[in-house]
């Protein structure tokens, strides 16, 4: 049978399924289903620099912030302690901790306190919509480098930072992050764009799930990214499937992150895409993760020009018109 074991951020890990932060990574009975379920490693949601600001951050404090199943969004550091050491305390696959921030500042300490309550990693997610003309790309992104250099300075356990896909030069910055210290980007978190309501004229929150179709742009960045740096690489935003994951790993991912399909589906999903992982594995006769693992990287095809421009035009000429 497969051996689907991977590491990711230096850890060990038994499959390359990972329940990227979610609701259902913010109760202990969810985090405890998905374990059952299979998954390698599960990523709490994020802790929010805006939580971190509030004065709710007295452990022990208000009893109402304290309980561990209740550690949902902006319940505030108290309860995501909790929930935190609980994890550690019921569960045995890695519990990877998440803060989320746009800006350097005091708020960043937590990590301290995220990696004392024994987060075998975190994942640093840094979401800023930059709307300001007269900021520079370069200033935007010195301002992530500085937030990553200020995690790490404050953290001796591996760091993940999980990027947007906006940015002119991905490659480029992906280099300077691990430089500030990153130990592996996830690629990517998802942005959600508002919507407009035209009878009520508002601006609406829509939170729509993924879909398959997502999975390339995480796929080219992947591919290109692969064995540079030699840090760990997970895929985030469209992975639904086994063949999903497949793509993913070939294309150099050391593990696969899942949210949208374990809303939709519930945390058994990942029975089946194990199972097919497996199977698909088993025809193509390979044993290993490690064996599989970037076989169709940018480094590895015939045609690294694949994963860049060259074939666009061929692209667009190909579709077919219908009508
Ligand atoms: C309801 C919901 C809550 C999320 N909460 C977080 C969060 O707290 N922190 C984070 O880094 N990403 C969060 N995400 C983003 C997911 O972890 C994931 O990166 C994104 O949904 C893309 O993956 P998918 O296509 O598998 O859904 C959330 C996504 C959803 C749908």
């Amino acid at each position: 049978m497969a051996d689907l074991r991977t590491r990711y951020l230096g850890l060990e890990l038994q499959s390359p399924l990972v329940a990227s932060a979610s609701p259902l990574t913010g109760s202990l009975d969810g985090l405890r289903k998905l374990e059952v379920a299979g998954a390698g490693a599960v990523v709490l949601p994020s802790l929010f620099e805006e939580e971190l600001a509030t004065g709710q951050d007295q452990v022990g404090g208000d009893p109402d912030v304290g309980r561990a199943d209740q550690a949902g969004y902006g319940a505030g550091p108290a309860a995501y302690l909790s929930l935190l050491e609980q994890a550690k305390a019921s569960l045995s696959i890695p519990v990877i901790a998440s803060l989320n921030g746009t800006s350097r500042g005091g708020w960043v300490r937590h990590a301290t306190r995220l990696e004392q309550a024994g987060a075998d990693a975190l994942e640093l997610n840094i979401y800023y919509v930059s709307s300001r003309p007269g900021l520079s790309g370069g200033e935007v992104e010195e301002n992530y480098l500085d937030v990553v250099r200020a995690v790490r300075r404050a953290i001796g356990i591996p760091l993940a930072v999980k990027l947007s896909p906006y940015f002119s030069s991905l490659a480029n910055l992906a280099g300077q992050l691990v430089e500030a210290g990153a130990n592996g980007l996830v690629l990517f978190n998802r942005f959600y764009q508002p919507d407009l309501d035209i009878e009520a004229m508002e601006v609406l929150a829509a939170l729509e799930l993924s879909s398959s179709v997502e999975l390339r742009l995480p796929l080219r960045w992947i591919a290109i990214l692969h064995r540079r740096w030699g840090i760990s690489l997970a895929a985030s935003t469209g992975v639904h499937t086994a063949e999903d994951v497949v793509k993913v790993l070939l294309a150099g991912a050391d593990v696969a992150m899942m949210t949208s399909a374990l809303l939709h589906n519930g945390p058994d999903h990942l029975r089946p895409v194990e199972l097919r992982l497996r199977d698909w594995m088993d025809r193509h006769r390979y044993e290993t993760i490690d064996q599989l693992r970037g076989q169709l990287s940018q480094r590895s095809v015939p045609d690294p020009a694949a994963f860049e421009r060259a074939n666009y035009i061929k692209t667009l000429a190909s579709h077919a018109v219908s009508g």
